[in-house]
């Protein structure tokens, strides 16, 4: 499988929604990475369900909604219907019954993602590898746009791949944050599948022409 682009609406112009939708739809990005913040998990808010569901009208592409809130099993259902996500990602930070989330997502017929934050170990995946669809590796603090990759996230994507190799699964790795066209190919030599870029597409001269770069190999 040749790797995923998500770009992440968090950069998009808000004030320009529709248009920015629309560069997405009309690009070769895959999917729509939505950012969800509660205030509480991160030091930050970002949209709720007014604003995704505004989304999920107008977009045409796959939504990879990445929940940085904590009692995340409150909302899944209506992230998943309301919303329309075709991907749920939760924080391992956040949840104290994951597999029981997990499996709330599954029911949903959503396909599920587990979110670690920089300083978590692959590691502690180990146990619940079998039923999450995707990693998402932070490559950043989660809460802001913008910020400096941390080059530690090499070795986290390498160890990860291994062992979703050896428990012979197909699960994918996402990496967020700090992604761009400088780092973007160590990112896929090391072993991610799926790219999230926020200021590298939205900050880029030619947004529609940063995605076809980042979906070159
Ligand atoms: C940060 C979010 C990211 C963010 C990435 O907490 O999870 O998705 O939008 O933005 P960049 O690519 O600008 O680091
Ligand atoms: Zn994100």
């Amino acid at each position: 499988m040749s790797h995923l682009i998500a770009p992440s609406m968090l950069s998009a112009d808000f004030g320009h929604l529709q248009s920015d939708i629309e560069m997405i739809n009309n690009s070769q990005a895959d999917w729509f990475h939505l950012d969800i913040m509660d205030g509480n998990f991160v030091p930050n808010l970002s949209i709720g369900f007014p604003v995704l569901k505004v989304i999920a009208k107008y977009a045409t592409k796959p939504l990879d909604i990445h929940l940085m809130i904590n009692n995340p099993d409150l909302y899944i259902e209506r992230f998943c219907v309301e919303a329309k996500a075709s991907w749920l990602t939760v924080h391992y930070e956040a949840c104290t019954h994951l597999h029981r989330t997990l499996q709330s997502i599954k029911k949903m017929n959503v396909k599920t993602g587990v979110s670690l934050n920089p300083h978590t170990p692959v590691e502690v995946l180990e146990d619940i590898l079998c039923e999450t669809d995707l990693v998402l590796l932070m490559s950043v603090n989660p809460g802001f746009g913008g910020q400096k990759f941390i080059e530690r996230t090499y070795p986290k994507i390498e160890k990860l791949k291994k062992m979703i190799a050896k428990q012979q699964l197909n699960t994918l790795i996402e990496v967020d944050g700090g992604v761009d066209l400088m780092n973007y190919k160590q990112l896929l030599n090391a072993g991610a599948d799926v790219l999230v870029c926020g200021n590298a597409v939205f900050a880029s001269d030619c947004p529609a022409d940063t995605i076809a770069q980042l979906k070159k190999i």
